[in-house]
């Protein structure tokens, strides 16, 4: 054994900088992934040529953000909000995943990327080496209930299985096994808040035993509400996880007081298009449905909000009757939000920048009624962003590259 392969060469030092697998440096190289292996044990030595092409490779790959990109995949993007908090510590996406062709039309008008958007995640969790490698993985999976039928088939066959089964056929199925077989150095998964009561906390569990008993991840939790920095109350659960242990706290991350949040009147268009205020019969019908509910001593139905106020969560059915938030107008009957109001209510739009809105009213209400709070996912992003970077560029010996170079060799 020459004294190179005792330590890492050069060459296999500068591939893991560029995140590439041995094959992925053999394509860039135009050389056999052979040749690669010997380069990289030290027991060959590349060209000046091949070495200046993967120094390249590595530097562009850290270029942006001083000196820290990193590559992350967003999964069930919708209209790309976690991505926006990551883009903004400096990650490149290098993969997305999302079925709606609605979401698909904004996603592409506001991230004009190198890469095509996936659609169902469904066949890339079967082969799971479709997507790219990447140090972080994203993903607002649907909450779905686990069914453990199936485990218990496997039980009387006497097969062992782990909590990975219970989870079966559903969407976080599919991203545990992105997260098992890529093993990024962190994910951030996100979720509404009740997810943590989902099924009497059977779901919640499930997740928990699968990303901390069996993907080995040390993860935390948060339910984090929005109000500090946008006009609205909505609470969603971010559950972060990293590969090796990192010292990023998040329940002992200092938020920002929700007191001293925005108010809706930062937000608000100065001249609205008279189609956004409720027709007769509509209000009267909101009224009515109120009444009645009041009566039988509920408190459901419209909440109206002026500039001063902060709004309920907006969600998904808010094309139907707006009746969540509707603002006042003097002298007339209430209206709701424009999609524009929308894109700001949820932290898209950004001074100078705003974002690109071509679908329908309908389309555009459901797109930001399921999205995130784009400050929110900043915030989070920027708070990982220390750890994060130990983990993807001081992880020891690479942990991520060996991983690699061991499933590229289970294949
Ligand atoms: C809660 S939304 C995520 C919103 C996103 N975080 C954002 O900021 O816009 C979940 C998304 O998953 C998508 N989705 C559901 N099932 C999917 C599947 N099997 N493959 C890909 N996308 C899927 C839905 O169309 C929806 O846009």
């Amino acid at each position: 054994m020459n004294k190179q392969s005792l330590k890492r060469s050069l060459f296999s030092r500068t591939r893991a900088e560029a995140g590439l697998t041995l094959v992925e440096a053999a394509v860039l190289l135009r050389v056999s992934a052979r040749t690669v292996r010997r380069y990289d044990s030290g027991e060959s030595s590349p060209s000046a040529l091949a070495m200046k092409v993967l120094q390249d490779a590595a530097k562009e790959r850290t270029a942006v953000g001083e000196g820290s990109s990193f590559r992350f995949i967003d999964l069930f993007a919708g209209i790309g909000g976690l991505r926006q908090g990551f883009e903004h510590i400096g990650g490149r996406c290098v993969f997305t995943s999302e079925w709606d062709e609605k979401c698909q039309e904004t996603y592409r008008l506001n991230y004009p990327d190198n890469h095509e958007i996936a659609g169902d995640i469904r066949p890339y969790s079967e082969r799971p080496h479709l997507v790219p490698e990447h140090d972080v993985l994203l993903a607002g999976f649907p909450c779905q209930p686990f069914s453990i039928a199936g485990v218990s088939k496997k039980n009387a066959l006497g097969r062992p299985h782990g909590f990975l089964c219970d989870t079966q056929g559903t969407l976080f199925f599919d991203t545990a096994q992105i997260i098992a077989h890529h093993r990024p150095a962190a994910f951030v998964l996100e979720n509404v808040k009740n997810l943590e009561r989902h099924d009497g906390g059977k779901t919640f569990q499930t997740i928990m035993n699968v990303l901390q008993k069996e993907l080995g991840y040390q993860v935390q939790f948060r339910v984090v509400n929005s109000q500090a920095w946008v006009p609205q109350k909505r609470e969603r659960i971010f559950i972060v996880g990293f590969r090796e242990p990192a010292a990023f706290d998040l329940a002992g991350l200092k938020l920002p007081p929700p007191e001293l949040g925005p108010k809706l009147g930062a937000i608000l268009e100065d001249e609205v298009d008279p189609k956004y205020t409720l027709t007769p019969k509509l209000w009267q019908y909101l009224q009515d449905y109120k009444a009645k509910h009041n009566a039988a001593g509920n408190g459901f139905g419209y909440s109206l909000f002026g500039p001063d106020d902060v709004a309920r969560t907006l969600s998904a059915r808010y094309y139907k009757d707006g009746s969540e938030i509707l603002i006042r107008q003097k002298g007339k009957r209430p209206r709701r939000l424009t999609p524009r109001e929308c894109a700001r209510l949820m932290g898209f739009d950004s001074p100078g920048a705003p974002f690109r809105i071509a679908v329908s009213d309908t389309q555009a209400y459901r797109q930001f009624g399921n999205a995130v709070v784009v400050p929110v996912v900043k915030y989070l992003a920027e708070a990982m962003r220390p750890e994060l970077m130990r983990a993807i560029f001081h992880a020891p010996e690479d942990q991520s590259a060996g991983r690699r170079e061991r499933r590229a060799a289970a294949r």
